[in-house]
């Protein structure tokens, strides 16, 4: 099962890929973490990627395509794996695409997580994200145990750098400008689904299940 997560930041792309690489059993490979994983551990590609990052642009396709290719190839993907965060530009959906043709396979669903951008604001500033885990908490909705401290893993849990509401707008923007158009690259390859983002997790979850069987 080949998975993409659409949607705009803070849809809820990577609540929701957590639990279906959890479900399925495949991996959950997300753009995002990759890159903040490397500018946590001060590699190259994370000083390249934190100057966009920050500014709430995209890292340009040439540093994320490979990374992404190398990764699907790797034994664990073999019966699947639930992308967040990429394709985000058509470049980047053609590159995969092309990848996946190679091998002679191709992705099975591009799940669009709905959510207006009048929501989306208010979800960002509340998240605190563990950079060490990966896990995502919300500090009204889903709160850690104890404050600041992952539940996970017990590294601390922070405001992402660009969570900040100037870059949030910002994301959006380029979200429209670049990443919205895949919607309809994936209508056309009639693999899109969409679900309404707006509602409890539980519930949006339980869409995605109906879309992808049990
Ligand atoms: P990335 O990390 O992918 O960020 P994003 O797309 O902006 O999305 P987010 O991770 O912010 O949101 P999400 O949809 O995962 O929502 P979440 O589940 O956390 O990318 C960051 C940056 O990296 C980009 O700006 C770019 O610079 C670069 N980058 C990454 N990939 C790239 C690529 N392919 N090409 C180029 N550059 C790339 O949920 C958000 C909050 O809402 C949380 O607090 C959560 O608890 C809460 N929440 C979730 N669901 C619900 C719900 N149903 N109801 C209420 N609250 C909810
Ligand atoms: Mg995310």
């Amino acid at each position: 099962m080949k998975i993409i997560m659409l949607g705009a930041p803070g849809a809820g792309k990577g609540t929701q890929a957590k639990q279906i690489a959890d479900k399925y059993s495949i991996p959950h490979i997300s753009t995002g973490d990759i890159f903040r994983a490397n500018i946590k551990n001060g590699t190259e590609l994370g000083q390249k990627a934190k100057k966009y990052m920050d500014q709430g642009l995209l890292v340009p396709d040439e540093l994320t395509c490979d990374l992404v290719m190398d990764r699907i190839q790797q034994e664990d993907c073999k019966n699947g794996f639930v992308l967040d965060g990429f394709p985000r530009t058509i470049p980047q959906a053609e590159a995969l695409d092309a990848a996946l043709v190679k091998i002679g396979q191709k992705m099975d669903f591009a799940i669009d997580v709905d959510v207006p951008d009048e929501n989306i604001v208010n979800r960002m500033s509340g998240r605190r994200a563990c950079l060490n885990c990966g896990a995502t908490y919300h500090i009204v909705s889903i709160p850690t145990k104890v404050e600041g401290i992952c539940d996970r893993c017990g590294n601390s849990v922070v405001l992402r750098d660009d969570d900040k509401p100037e870059t949030v707008q910002k994301r959006l923007k380029v979200y429209h400008e670049q990443t919205q158009p895949l919607i309809d690259y994936y209508k056309k390859q009639n693999i899109l689904k969409s679900v309404d983002g707006t509602q409890p997790m539980e519930k949006v979850f339980a869409d995605i299940v109906a879309i992808l069987g049990e």
